[in-house]
């Protein structure tokens, strides 16, 4: 077996959950952190999966991904540090009564709180453990188009959804981009807790949590921040299988300190 190690947050939405199942179908150990376990297991049993995979090779957190004892748990399942943190952490759209911003979201600021507390986490077990200088695990996470810096990567019809309706949800996406850059930019490699970062921008999800329901991570239209696929959608499962094949499989081969940009 691969000496592979992959921590998850947000594993029950659908994009992190099939980097999952893919990770542990290629015989990786994976630890994930869930508010509600059974909502994973039960999830991932529906899937396909046997329970003996599970108990092989998945540790459930159970806790919160701002709360930094539970996210140092699921960084250092059986005691040793992952290779590698995937985050596909996102609050749930919220209708209020509002003309300007009619959308906001139930958890504003997740992203960026999450990123923070990765960071802190990561901060106090490099103390704890300095011993032993456990090696820097790679984090992926996964954003959003229409929050790029660079050439325009929203299509003109979904201008207005993404600019006007989904502000809320993308100041917290831009929020955590820059917390994980600033960090990434420190010249002081020692200070670095990861030894790299992968961005993933997904245009609108579609699609649930299922990894057998995508059209394959190969069909998808890859593009960077500098020069973006622009495209509508993307199905949860195609960005999930694509993060396995490109970042995890491989280390992150081209794209360690990229961003790629996702839709179909
Ligand atoms: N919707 C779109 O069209 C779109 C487009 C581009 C990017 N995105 C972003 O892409 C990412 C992945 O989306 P997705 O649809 O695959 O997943 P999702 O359905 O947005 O799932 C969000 C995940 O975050 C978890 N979570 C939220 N708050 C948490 C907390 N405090 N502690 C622990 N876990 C927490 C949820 O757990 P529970 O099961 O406990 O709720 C769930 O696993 C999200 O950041 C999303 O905003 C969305």
């Amino acid at each position: 077996m691969s000496a592979k190690t992959v921590a998850f947050f947000g594993a029950t939405g659908g994009c992190a959950n099939a980097t999952l199942v893919h990770s542990l179908l290629a015989g990786y150990e994976v630890s994930a952190l869930a508010r509600t376990p059974s909502k994973l297991t039960s999830q991932l049993l529906a899937q396909g999966l046997g329970q003996e995979t599970l108990d092989r090779q998945l540790t459930v957190v159970h806790g919160d991904a701002t709360n930094v004892e539970d996210v140092k748990r699921t960084l250092l399942p059986n005691g040793k540090l992952v290779s590698f943190i995937v985050s596909g952490l996102g609050g749930a759209p919220v209708l209020q009564m509002s003309i300007r911003q009619p959308l906001t979201n139930d958890n504003p600021d997740i992203c960026a709180s999450s990123a923070e507390t990765i960071l802190k986490a990561l901060q106090e077990i490099h103390t704890e453990h300095a011993a032993t200088a456990p090696e820097k695990p790679l984090l992926v996470y996964i954003s959003t188009t229409g929050i790029s810096n660079g050439p325009q990567d929203v299509p003109f019809g979904f201008r207005f959804l993404y600019h006007v309706l989904l502000a809320v949800a993308h100041e917290d996406k831009r929020k955590m981009e820059s917390i994980l850059r600033l960090h990434m930019a420190n010249p002081n490699e020692r200070e670095r807790l990861l030894r790299g970062v992968v961005g993933v921008r997904a245009s609108l999800l579609t699609g649930g949590v299922d990894y057998r329901t995508g059209k394959g991570w190969q069909t998808l239209k890859v593009g960077t921040e500098e020069e973006p696929a622009v495209g509508y959608t993307v199905a949860r499962p195609d960005v999930g299988q694509w993060i396995f094949e490109e970042v995890v499989k491989k280390d992150a081969g081209d794209w360690i300190g990229k961003i790629a940009t996702l839709t179909s």
